[in-house]
């Protein structure tokens, strides 16, 4: 099939690099000229693993281009993707003017050669799917007054449930694939075009192997205005369970237990699920805050308070204080200190920073009269470009961060961290304090490093001298290391 995608951001791309690898005929377009400048160069404006190798072998396969010119591209395509941004205003609701241009744009450059899918893949309050129908007959009205009925559409919503990071995996091999339309020839051409990635027909390649036993996706066919709230409901939920993670950690650090052990044991009931469940310093990025918002403010459309979704926002908002406050209890004054934060990305695996806990942190010592030295292993050029209101030192490694700070903040939990030597890091420290936002260290094997340590919602095993007196002689370490493949189910806390 011959497609379209409009926006080449972290979904676009991926989407149009995906349906290429599939064997569709895909032109990427953006009206931003110095991103599809670099697409056409073959350099990548976003950081996504293994997103280069996947567009040479589209490029190869159903072939894939990228242009700043709708009209044609839209033309002659069987299938058109919105992918564009829909980021939130200050009231929380959904930025629409890019999705209403795209729409626009669609039907002004639409004839009636053939009937074409125009599909909504950008996350977008209910109802945008009539919206988008009405604004592509706007259209093709304004650009081509009299051909409103020779056009023949259908619109589709194809919500995106990618994570930056593990876009790829996560779009060549969904959970499940939605399909929300109002009339049944606009399912079936997405039915045919999703074909190869419903039935898994398509050879792998091999930087992204198939997960063992997959056979199949399955697929949601619904109503546009459900497809567009089952996207919705499942960010809003994601949100919450993480948001009740938090909360369940603030509650342990007070009674004494540890959050990871207890996320791991209510994980484990199949009715909960071990995914997402990961305590930290609240959730980021540009989907979480800004779709919790929007189905906020949908809600209030409809006359509805969403005590849930008020919730989960106020408990992320509390979340992103932590740091301070327990970089606060280690160090009492955070004036003329300096601070060491490592990671800027709001995730691993990505260079996105929209709603980065970073930027709040940074800003807030800043504030507090710290100075703050970052480090992260790809977010640093964008964090530069994007936020130079913060008056940090970049650094070049973990080392030239952690030297002579009085603390360190673990923000993003990026592989290359897993892996430093804690005695090393602690040594070049003028104060080796060690605040792990993300729970990534074994806080024994931090402390032994040398460690003043503090995670999120874990309190010290004050339970294990009692217990070795009663004739439990299992050391505390042991014991640890016994819940280790259960913690382990638990991941991290992201989209
Ligand atoms: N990023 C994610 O992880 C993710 C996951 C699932 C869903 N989504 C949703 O997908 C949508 C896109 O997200 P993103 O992160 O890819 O956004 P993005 O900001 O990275 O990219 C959007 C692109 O659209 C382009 N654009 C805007 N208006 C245009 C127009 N009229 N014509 C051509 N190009 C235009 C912009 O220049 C930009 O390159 C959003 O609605 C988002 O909520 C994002």
């Amino acid at each position: 099939m011959r497609v379209t995608v409009i926006g080449t951001g972290y979904v676009g791309t991926v989407t149009g690099a995906c349906l290429a690898y599939l064997g569709h005929r895909v032109t990427c377009v953006d009206m931003d000229q110095e991103k599809i400048a670099k697409l056409q160069r073959g350099e990548m404006p976003i950081y996504e693993p293994h997103l280069e190798e996947l567009l040479a072998d589209a490029a190869a396969r159903g072939g894939i281009d990228f242009t700043t010119e709708l009209a044609p591209a839209a033309q002659a395509s069987d299938v058109i993707f919105i992918a564009v941004g829909t980021p939130p205003r200050p009231s929380g609701e959904a930025n629409l003017s890019y999705l209403e241009a795209a729409a626009r744009s669609i039907g002004a450059a639409m004839d009636g050669s053939k009937f074409r899918v125009v599909v909504n893949k950008s996350t977008v309050p209910v109802g945008c799917g009539n919206l988008v129908e009405t604004l592509v007959r706007e259209g093709v009205r304004e650009a081509q007054p009299g051909e409103e009925k020779r056009v023949r559409f259908g619109v589709a919503s194809n919500p995106e449930f990618l994570r930056e990071g593990s876009a790829i995996a996560d779009s060549l091999y969904p959970d499940r694939i939605v399909l929300g339309a109002e009339e049944e020839c606009t399912t079936k051409v997405l039915r045919e075009l999703y074909a190869p990635m419903t039935e898994q027909t398509f050879a792998p390649p091999a930087y992204m192997p198939r997960p063992v036993a997959m056979t199949s996706v399955p697929l949601v066919t619904t109503t546009l205005t459900s497809a567009e709230m089952i996207k919705y409901a499942a960010n809003t939920f994601l949100a919450m369970k993480i948001g009740f993670a938090n909360e369940a950690a603030n509650l342990c650090e007070r009674v004494g237990a540890d959050v990871k052990e207890v996320m791991a044991g209510i994980g484990l009931d199949s009715r909960i699920g071990g995914k997402f469940l990961s305590a930290g310093l609240g959730w980021g990025g540009s989907c979480f805050g800004k779709d919790v918002q929007s189905l906020l403010h949908t809600a209030e459309e409809y006359g509805y308070q969403a005590r849930l979704l008020e919730a989960a926002l106020a408990v992320n908002r509390a979340q992103r204080q932590v740091v301070i406050q327990k970089l606060q209890e280690k160090l009492f004054i955070l004036k003329g200190r300096t601070i060491a934060l490592l990671g800027l990305a709001f995730k691993p695996d990505t260079d996105d920073l929209r709603d980065a806990p970073s930027l709040q942190i940074a800003e807030r010592l800043i504030q507090l009269g710290a100075r703050v030295k970052a480090y992260d292993p790809i977010a640093m050029p964008a964090c530069k470009a994007q936020h130079p209101e913060l008056m940090m030192q970049y650094c070049d490694s973990v080392r030239d961060a952690v030297l002579d700070a009085d603390a360190v903040v673990l923000v993003t939990e990026w592989d290359e961290f897993r892996h430093v030597d804690l005695e090393k890091i602690a040594h070049l420290m003028h104060q080796p304090v060690l605040v792990d936002g993300r729970n990534l260290y074994d806080p024994e094997t931090a402390r032994n490093a040398g460690f003043d340590y503090t995670g999120i919602g874990r309190a010290a095993r004050a339970r294990t001298n009692r217990n070795s007196q009663k004739g439990d002689s299992q050391p505390v370490n042991s014991r640890a290391a016994s819940l280790e493949p259960v913690a382990a189910l638990v991941d991290a806390p992201h989209k």
